[in-house]
C-alpha cells in the first residue's frame, strides 16, 4: 500500500492504484474500442465518408496506449491542436515539472497515480480533437444515457416525492431539515452510479430510492449533515451563492438536481453555478452536452408527468438563470485543488464568493487532498492544506485508497481492512467550514 503522507501511486503494488493501472484503466480502453467497431455504420452515418479513416485512427492510438500503459511506458507530450484553444500546453509543461521532481521522465507505475489517470482521458479528448470528422465525438455517450434511462422508475419516485416540496403551497417547512438531509443521502449514493467503477459496464437503479437510502444509514462513516443545514439554514444571506462540482451524468446527475431544486426552495435568495467537464472525463463524469440532454429527456416523457414536471422546473431555473452551468478548464487540467489558489485563481476567486462549495465524488475527494495517503484520523480542514476559499462540502461515496476525519474506531477498522476503502459500499458527507 501507499506509505501514509505519500501521494497514491501505481508503484505500490497492493494499492488500489495499481490494480487501476494494470487492469481497470486497459478494460476502459478496450471498451472504447468495442464501442467503435460495434457502431462504426452508425457513427460513419451520423457523419462523413471520410469518418471510417479517423475511427480507424483513433482505434490505434487507443491500441497503442493500451500497451503503453501496461508496459510501464513513458507519459508523452500531448500533441497541440491549434484550431481549438486548449490546455495541451499547460499539460505538456506540466509534464516537464514531473520529469524534474521525478528525475526522470515519469512513467505510468512510477509516477503518481491522479496524474497518469487524468492524462488518460486527456490525451484520449485531445486525439479525438484532432480528427478530421468526429472531433466531438463522445466515446462514453451512449452509457450514459443508457445510465439514466435504465434508471427511470426510481427516477419517478424522487420525481413524485420531490414535487410535494416544490409545488405544494400547503408543504410543510418544518419538514424541509428532514427533506434536506434526504435530498443529502440521495446525491451522496448517487454517487455509486459512476461508470469507471465498472469499466463502463451498463449500470441502473432499481427499487424505491427514498427507502433504500435510509438503510445505508450506517455506512455513512462520516457525517457532517447538521453543520451544513445550518449554513443553509441560517447564515444565507441575500447574494450568497452555492457552486456544486458535478460528477457523474445520469442518475447521480439527477439526484444533484433535485438537491439544487430543493436548496433554491428553501432559500429563495440563492443562486447555483454547476460545473461540468469540458472533455469525457473519467467515463461518466458530465459534460455540459449530457447535463442538457437529460433536461430534455426528461421534457419528452410524456407517459411520466411527474418526472416531465420536474424536468420543466429544471429548465425553468436555467431560464430565469437561477441555475447555471460552466466548463471550467480547471476540472480536466493536471493540477488538484490543493494547487488551485495559485494555479486557478479565476476559480478560486468565484469560490470565495460563495457561501458553500459542493464537491460530488472520488475524484472530486482525492483531488481535495491533493490524492495524498494522510493518516485516517486527521482533520478534513487540516488535510485540505491551503484551499480554503469558503465552506466546503464533499458528498463521496468511497472508491480510492485514501479518507481523512475518521472517529479512531473507523480509523482502526480501514486500517484492517483496506479493501473496503474502494468498493463504494461506504460514504463519507464530510464538510469544513472556512466562512461563517
Ligand atoms: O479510478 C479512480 C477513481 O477515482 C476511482 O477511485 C473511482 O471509481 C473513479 O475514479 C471516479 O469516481 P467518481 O465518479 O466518484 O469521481
Ligand atoms: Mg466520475
Amino acid at each position: 500500500f501507499t506509505p501514509f503522507g505519500l501521494p497514491l501511486s501505481g508503484v505500490y503494488k497492493r494499492s488500489y492504484a495499481h490494480v487501476t493501472i494494470k487492469d481497470r484503466l486497459p478494460v476502459i480502453l478496450t471498451k472504447i474500442i468495442d464501442i467503435l467497431c460495434q457502431n462504426k455504420s452508425k457513427i460513419i452515418d451520423t457523419y462523413s465518408e471520410n469518418t471510417e479513416k479517423d475511427i480507424k485512427e483513433i482505434i490505434g492510438f487507443i491500441s497503442q496506449l493500451k500497451t503503453e500503459i501496461v508496459t510501464n511506458k513513458a507519459l508523452k507530450p500531448l500533441r497541440l491542436n491549434t484550431k481549438v484553444i486548449n490546455d495541451a500546453e499547460e499539460w505538456n509543461k506540466y509534464l516537464e515539472y514531473r520529469t524534474c521532481v521525478e528525475d526522470g521522465i515519469p512513467t505510468w507505475f512510477n509516477t503518481v497515480w491522479l496524474y497518469c489517470e487524468c492524462y488518460m482521458y486527456r490525451v484520449l479528448a485531445q486525439e479525438i480533437s484532432l480528427l478530421n470528422t468526429i472531433h466531438n465525438y463522445d466515446p462514453f455517450e451512449y452509457q450514459k444515457q443508457t445510465d439514466f434511462i435504465n434508471s427511470i422508475e426510481s427516477v419517478d419516485l424522487i420525481a413524485l416525492y420531490i414535487k410535494d416540496v416544490l409545488c405544494n403551497k400547503e408543504y410543510n417547512k418544518e419538514n424541509s431539515k428532514n427533506d434536506f438531509l434526504k435530498f443529502l443521502k440521495l446525491s451522496l449514493w448517487g454517487n455509486r452510479h459512476d461508470l469507471s467503477a465498472t469499466a463502463g459496464a451498463p449500470s441502473s437503479q432499481t427499487g424505491n430510492p427514498l427507502v433504500i437510502v435510509e438503510s445505508l444509514n450506517q455506512n455513512i462513516v462520516v457525517n457532517d449533515w447538521e453543520i451544513v443545514w445550518d449554513i443553509v439554514n441560517k447564515k444565507m444571506k441575500e447574494n450568497d451563492n452555492i457552486h456544486i462540482v458535478l460528477d457523474n451524468a445520469g442518475y447521480e446527475l439527477f439526484t444533484d438536481l433535485c438537491l439544487a431544486a430543493f436548496l433554491v426552495t428553501i432559500v429563495p435568495t440563492t443562486k447555483i453555478t454547476f460545473h461540468a467537464k469540458l472533455y469525457p472525463w473519467y467515463v461518466s463524469d458530465t459534460t455540459i452536452h449530457d447535463f442538457l440532454w437529460m433536461l430534455d429527456y426528461m421534457n419528452k416523457l410524456n407517459d411520466h408527468p411527474n418526472i416531465q414536471l420536474l424536468g420543466k422546473t429544471f429548465k425553468n431555473l436555467m431560464d430565469q438563470e437561477i441555475w447555471c452551468i460552466k466548463e471550467e478548464p480547471y476540472w480536466t487540467g493536471p493540477y488538484d485543488f490543493t494547487q488551485m489558489k495559485e494555479r486557478g485563481k479565476n476559480i478560486y476567486a468565484q469560490f470565495s464568493d460563495a457561501k458553500l462549495v459542493i464537491f460530488k465524488g472520488d475524484l472530486n475527494y482525492r483531488k481535495l487532498l491533493g490524492d495524498v495517503n494522510f493518516e485516517y484520523n486527521i482533520s478534513f480542514t487540516a488535510a485540505l492544506g491551503n484551499f480554503q476559499p469558503t465552506n466546503i462540502l464533499s458528498l463521496r461515496t468511497m472508491k480510492s485508497d485514501i479518507c481523512v476525519g475518521l472517529p479512531n474506531d473507523t480509523a482502526e477498522f480501514f486500517e484492517m481492512h483496506k479493501d473496503k476503502l474502494i468498493t463504494g459500499e461506504y460514504a463519507i458527507i464530510q464538510a469544513a467550514l472556512f466562512k461563517i
